[in-house]
């Protein structure tokens, strides 16, 4: 049980890897909040955690993160851990690249995207990050203890072919991830970063085959191997590890 005691919110617990990283965190003893704006999702994988509390919330409207975080200091007493695994794709993205992997055609993302498509990508998947490490470290830094694990992608490490506006804003969690664990490492709190390759969940079910590129595992990997990457990371196994990027790929991309 090496995480009991602790209180850890999770973003995205509705689905696919958060679900998971809900679930092997609080198998590990942690008392876990499941945030995510899918309500009755995030009361379904609640309910299946003994212990468990459910908060719906937008993780890109900060009034509805301050309020979430304040709810799990008011119910659990505290906050140890946060993982940021919210996130969306863009569909209209994923046809344009479908289409150019089966047909041939020039790929035409970039040019076409919109503002909108542009700030939802940032809104959710990068303001939504800092948003809930800003309101997690109002909490963690007066109590010098505290471990943030962000989930990023292959897509920022590398740039995802046809994802301008995904890899952009999962190459800002990056940053972000590298920056903020600098600025706390001296009170006790380590922020590090995870970067999927594939994983099988309902967003990559909505990806063109191919997608990301060939996998030397040649496999794609399910989402409770992602959250045992998470659970050492927030764990006192990885002590002195902050500022990291775990890339967990089967070896799509190596550096
Ligand atoms: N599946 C993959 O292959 C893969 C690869 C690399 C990175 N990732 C990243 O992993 C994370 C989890 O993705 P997944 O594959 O489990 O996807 P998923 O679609 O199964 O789950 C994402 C969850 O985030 C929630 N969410 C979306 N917008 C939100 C918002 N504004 N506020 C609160 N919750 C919101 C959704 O409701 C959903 O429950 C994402 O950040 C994604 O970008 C996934």
């Amino acid at each position: 049980m090496r995480l009991s005691g602790k209180t850890a919110v999770v973003t995205g617990g509705a689905s696919g890897i958060g679900a998971s990283v809900c679930q092997v965190l609080a198998a590990e003893g942690a008392r876990v909040a499941v945030v995510d704006r899918d309500a009755d999702g995030t009361r379904r994988i609640a309910a299946g955690i003994p212990g468990a509390l459910a908060l719906p919330a937008d993780v890109a409207d900060s009034r509805q993160v301050d309020d979430t975080v304040a709810a799990v200091v008011a119910q659990a007493g505290g906050l140890d851990i946060l993982v940021n695994a919210a996130g969306v794709d863009d569909t209209d993205a994923k046809a344009r690249l479908a289409e150019h992997f089966s047909t041939g055609a020039p790929l035409d993302v970039t040019a076409q995207l919109t503002d909108e498509q542009w700030r939802r990508m940032m809104s959710i998947n990068l303001d939504g990050v800092f948003y809930c490490m800003r309101a997690a470290l109002r909490i963690m830094l007066p109590r010098q203890a505290g471990s943030i694990v962000n989930i990023s992608s292959v897509g920022g490490v590398v740039g995802g072919l046809g994802m301008p506006h995904y890899s952009s804003a999962k190459a800002g969690v990056l940053g972000l991830t590298r920056s903020v664990a600098k600025e706390v490492a001296d009170r006790g709190i380590r922020v590090n970063a995870i970067a999927p390759g594939t994983v099988r969940t309902p967003m990559f079910a909505r990806s063109p085959k191919g997608i990301g590129g060939p996998v030397p595992m040649r496999r794609t990997a399910e989402p409770g191997e992602i959250a045992t990457a998470v659970l050492f990371l927030v764990s006192d196994d990885a002590s002195y590890i902050t500022g990291e990027t775990l890339n967990v790929n089967g070896g799509m991309v190596t550096v």
